[in-house]
């Protein structure tokens, strides 16, 4: 299969995106990222699309899309298939331009997106275990009842809608030389990478724009090496956004002209974004929206000039952020859980706390087993979870239990 033969979008296009998408998506703000800058020695901007309406950029290409829809298609009606944001985007746009909105999500949809979409006021149907089947149905459903299908990446009104999100950055970073941008089926980076550069270029500028994507779902990683969309083994991700297993026809011959490169992170690293994003910058970004910040935070980018990272989304369940949060504190060495075995003597607990206390370390959590598969008869297994400072307090940690004659389980 050869790459479809797609022209690229002008800038007009993009522009004219812009004007329709303003009737109901803000700008959103760039906001200075100083814990990011001094990390990697240059200056770090954030385009904050998680305080967008809806709480991500998905809004801008649904809304694209469906105010070019005429009189007689409008009537009959828009369908969606989505476990998230493109549902949310779908829904507001449609109760702003006054369609009916059906929107398929997977069973196992998180609660509050289930809730947003509905409170929108979208028909939303809960079918299928997994999005494929989802999706089948929405396809179904729309063919049955000649209802317009809004795809979430794949058509060039929906790609020309995102790419406002890279207009608005040129505009509001003019110095700008990196956008760095998460990319799923495609849309969003294939948007942005074409917007920023023909905007970069009419300044006389030229820009580089990186995707990242979820190392467990990084379908354009052998796509572009192979020169087509090529499906993929997907493992599960927290970035369930960007969890896509093939790019996007459309969107891959953009992205395959205009983008610089494709970076990969794993969800530790994505975790541990969300975390610094959090505490640093006091904002809530969803997984799929915080791999930007991981690529530039582990080194898989390394900035040259100015560079904007694009937050593309906040949604994320408070269930989920919990353990995010949890993960995110171990993979920073914040939170630290030592396993160590005892001889089951009374004492041996206070020793063990005595060490962990000598290195300055809190315990926050205890878990005490005398039986258990692997432990002999007369032994102890000991878990502490233990707040640390990072590596070297965690180092230090485990030094004072081994100084103080402690087993610690490796
Ligand atoms: C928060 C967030 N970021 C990024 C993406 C990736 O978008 P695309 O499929 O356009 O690459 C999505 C897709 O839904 C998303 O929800």
């Amino acid at each position: 299969m050869t790459k479809p033969n797609v022209e690229s979008p002008t800038l007009e296009v993009f522009e004219q995106a812009l004007q329709n998408v303003r009737a109901v998506a803000i700008e959103t703000p760039v906001l200075h990222s100083h814990y990011l800058s001094a990390l990697t020695g240059q200056e770090i901007f954030l385009k904050a699309e998680n305080l967008q309406r809806t709480g991500a950029y998905k809004l801008r290409g649904a809304y694209n899309r469906m105010s070019k829809l005429t009189a007689a298609e409008r009537k009959k009606g828009v369908v969606a298939a989505s476990a998230g944001n493109h549902a949310q985007g779908v829904a507001l746009a449609a109760k702003k331009l006054g369609i009916k909105a059906t929107i398929f999500m997977p069973v196992g949809a998180s609660l509050p997106k289930f809730q947003a979409t509905q409170n929108y006021g979208a028909q939303v149907v809960l079918e299928g275990a997994v999005f494929a089947e989802t999706l089948k149905a929405a396809q179904e459903y729309a063919a049955k009842k000649g209802a317009i299908f809004i795809p979430p990446y794949d058509h060039l009104d929906v790609i020309a809608g995102q790419g406002t999100v890279g207009l608005e950055v040129v505009q509001q970073v003019p110095d700008v030389k990196t956008i760095l941008v998460a990319i799923g089926g495609g849309g969003l980076a294939a948007g942005v990478a074409v917007a920023a550069k023909l905007a970069a270029a009419k300044q006389g500028r030229k820009i580089q724009v990186i995707g990242v994507q979820s190392e467990n779902a990084a379908s354009y990683v052998p796509s572009l090496k192979k020169g087509t969309p090529t499906q993929i083994h997907t493992s599960p991700t927290i970035a369930d956004g960007i969890a896509v297993s093939k790019p996007g026809a459309i969107p891959f011959a953009l992205i395959a002209k205009h983008l610089d490169k494709v970076v990969t992170v794993n969800d530790n690293q994505i975790a541990t974004a969300i975390v610094a994003l959090l505490e640093r910058s006091k904002l809530v970004v969803e997984p799929a929206g915080a791999v930007a910040v991981a690529a530039l935070m582990t080194g898989k980018v390394k900035p040259r000039g100015t560079t904007v990272a694009v937050l593309s989304g906040g949604n994320i369940d408070p269930l989920l952020l919990q353990k995010v949060i949890g993960h995110g504190l171990e993979a920073a060495e914040r939170y630290t859980t030592v396993t160590v075995m005892l001889p089951d003597r009374p004492g041996q607990l206070v020793k063990t706390a005595d060490a962990i206390a000598k290195a300055h370390g809190n315990v926050v959590e205890v878990l005490h087993t005398r039986h258990g598969k692997g432990l002999d008869i007369s032994e102890v297994e000991l878990q502490m979870s233990v707040e640390t400072m990072g590596h070297e307090h965690r180092q230090r940690v485990f030094e004072a239990l081994n100084a103080a004659g402690l087993k610690v389980k490796k």
